[in-house]
């Protein structure tokens, strides 16, 4: 049940405040299932680019997805909780590392992953973000996004809205930058394979999208 999974990724947390962060993301946000169903049929490894907190990791192994996974956010906090928390859930083949993205990426063949991020990088940092991330996804493999999409709707001023109290509020380093379109995504990782750009809001009232290129 999903209440009792929140209950147990947040339990190892150390503060407040990231106990409650982790449990309600996991209660009400769509993302994490969705990644699940993207990989769970792959032996892959993973990369987890901006991976934060480590959740997806975390959440992946406690329904039972065992390839390694190696996370990479340039917040050092971050990074030291998820250590901690891979410790205390005693997880094999978990690797958190201090990094950041917009200097290029470590060597990889598998799958990736880029969940809200984006929108921390101007256009041209995200399009050679995505050419990099694409390049190290093995055949057979997924690249899997989530973004906030640029468009006229109602969803995507919430997005900005709420990502500008996420800095206001120390949560993030940084404020938004810039937002993709669907369009943007198509045209930069269709030479790399297939391409598909899909609503993933759940109940939230972002514009978020599940954007997934197969090799
Ligand atoms: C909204 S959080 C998402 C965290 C995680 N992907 C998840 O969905 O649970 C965005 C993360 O991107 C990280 N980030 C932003 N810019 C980055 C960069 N240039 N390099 C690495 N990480 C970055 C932030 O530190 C933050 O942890």
């Amino acid at each position: 049940m999903i209440a009792d999974l929140a209950k147990k990724l947040a339990a190892p947390f150390p503060g407040t405040w990231d106990r409650t962060y982790v449990a309600s993301k996991v209660k009400t946000d769509p993302l994490y299932g969705a990644v699940y169903e993207e990989l769970r049929t792959s032996d892959l490894p993973l990369l987890d680019l901006g991976c934060g907190l480590g959740l997806l990791a975390f959440y992946l192994r406690e329904r039972g997805l065992n390839f390694p996974i190696r996370g990479l956010d340039y917040d050092s906090r971050k990074i030291v909780s998820a250590d901690k928390v891979a410790a205390a859930l005693i997880h094999q083949h978990l690797a958190f590392s201090t990094h950041d993205a917009r200097s290029g990426l470590p060597e990889h063949s598998g799958n990736v992953s880029i969940l809200d991020i984006l929108q921390f990088f101007t256009p041209a940092e995200q399009e050679t973000l995505l050419n990099l991330a694409a390049a190290r996804v093995a055949p057979g493999g997924k690249l899997v996004i989530r973004s906030g999409l640029r468009d006229d709707s109602r969803r995507f001023k919430i997005t900005v809205f709420c990502d500008y109290i996420a800095k206001a509020s120390f949560w993030m380093k940084a404020a938004p930058t810039h937002y993709p379109t669907a369009d943007d995504f198509t045209r930069i990782l269709s030479p790399h394979g297939k391409v598909r750009v899909e609503p993933l809001w759940g109940k939230t009232p972002f514009n978020n999208h599940l954007i997934v290129l197969e090799k």
